[in-house]
């Protein structure tokens, strides 16, 4: 299996356009030392041809450039057989409407999430005036089959499963399974990777379903519980935004960091995280703790 970070960014991106915080001046002043990001989704495939995209961002249309095409028979390919969705923010909705040349566009998504598509931020309804949209829906805890545009088995399956976290702003009373992490397993490998870009708390229960992931691509939002309100640009905390901070007890570090799977990744990492800073504390102290700061474009094989 092949999982390539599309995008590793929270909402907005990296540098966001309106910020000027500490870590998005580096980013302006010299890319090299706070690399830019586009916004969190990530592409998988079992056999580097066929591609599914994990959440579709508001960047997703320079994101495709980055999937292997081979030189299509006719004018067109749509280069992905379909997208899963972990929930409905508009940082992993929006490209779906981007995506409305496809003419046919399978999605995998919650009963929840597609109820915030439909009658939340209408995304679902508006882009399937532009193509046809087949939906998979997804059972919590129930693996199902990916399946190729021409309807064959993908090599892959997804399974959903709840994390804790509220809804999104747009649609407060939406159900349970609003959002979920995904599991994508290699059936005939064997291999599989979690992917949890929200998640607002981890107990043991959630870690050890973590732990069993070869690939664990986690929430890396913030560093601290307070970071965006010390920086003056929210009065909410990291918890009170369903993001678990990385730093400090009880944060993420200490508790994905002890997981044995093989790579723990972080990603939909905020313009005002200082991790993002390549060569800051913070940076040391992930990589230090064997963990890996996701960057656009960084790739793994799974065998
Ligand atoms: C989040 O990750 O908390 C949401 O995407 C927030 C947002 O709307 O940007
Ligand atoms: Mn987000
Ligand atoms: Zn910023």
């Amino acid at each position: 299996m092949q999982i390539l970070l599309l995008g590793t960014a929270a909402g907005g991106g990296f540098p966001q356009w309106n910020c000027w915080c500490p870590s998005c001046r580096v980013a302006r002043a010299d890319p090299r030392a706070a690399v830019p990001r586009t916004q969190s989704s990530v592409a998988v495939s079992a056999d580097g041809l066929h591609w599914f995209l994990l959440n579709a961002s508001p960047d997703v249309r320079e994101q495709l450039a980055r999937l292997p095409v081979s030189d299509p028979i006719g004018a067109r390919r749509v280069p992905i057989e379909g997208v899963v969705l972990t929930d409905a923010e508009l940082d992993h909705t929006v490209g779906l409407l981007l995506l409305r040349e496809a003419g046919r566009l399978p999605i995998y998504a919650t009963p929840a999430v597609v109820e915030m598509l439909e009658n939340g931020s209408h995304i679902l309804p508006v882009t399937r005036a532009f193509a046809d949209i087949p939906v998979t829906l997804l059972a919590l805890g129930h693996p199902v089959p990916l399946t190729t545009r021409e309807g064959a088995d993908a090599g892959l399956t997804v399974e959903a499963f709840e994390v804790p976290a509220g809804p999104p702003r747009f649609a407060p009373a939406a159900g349970v399974g609003h959002t979920v992490g995904v599991i994508i397993r290699d059936t005939a490998a064997g291999s599989s990777a979690a992917y949890v870009p929200g998640c607002g708390e981890l107990d043991d229960a959630l870690l050890g379903r973590l732990g069993t992931a070869d690939l664990l691509l986690f929430d890396g939002t913030f560093w601290t519980d307070r970071e965006l309100i010390d920086l003056g640009i929210s009065d909410r905390t990291a918890r009170e935004m369903d993001h678990l901070a990385i730093s400090g007890p009880g944060g993420s570090l200490e508790r994905i960091s002890a997981l044995h799977c093989r790579h723990r990744v972080y990603t939909h990492i905020n313009n005002s995280n200082p991790l993002l800073v390549e060569r800051g504390p913070e940076r040391a102290v992930v990589e230090r703790a064997g963990v890996l700061v996701g960057e656009d474009g960084m790739a793994f094989t799974l065998v």
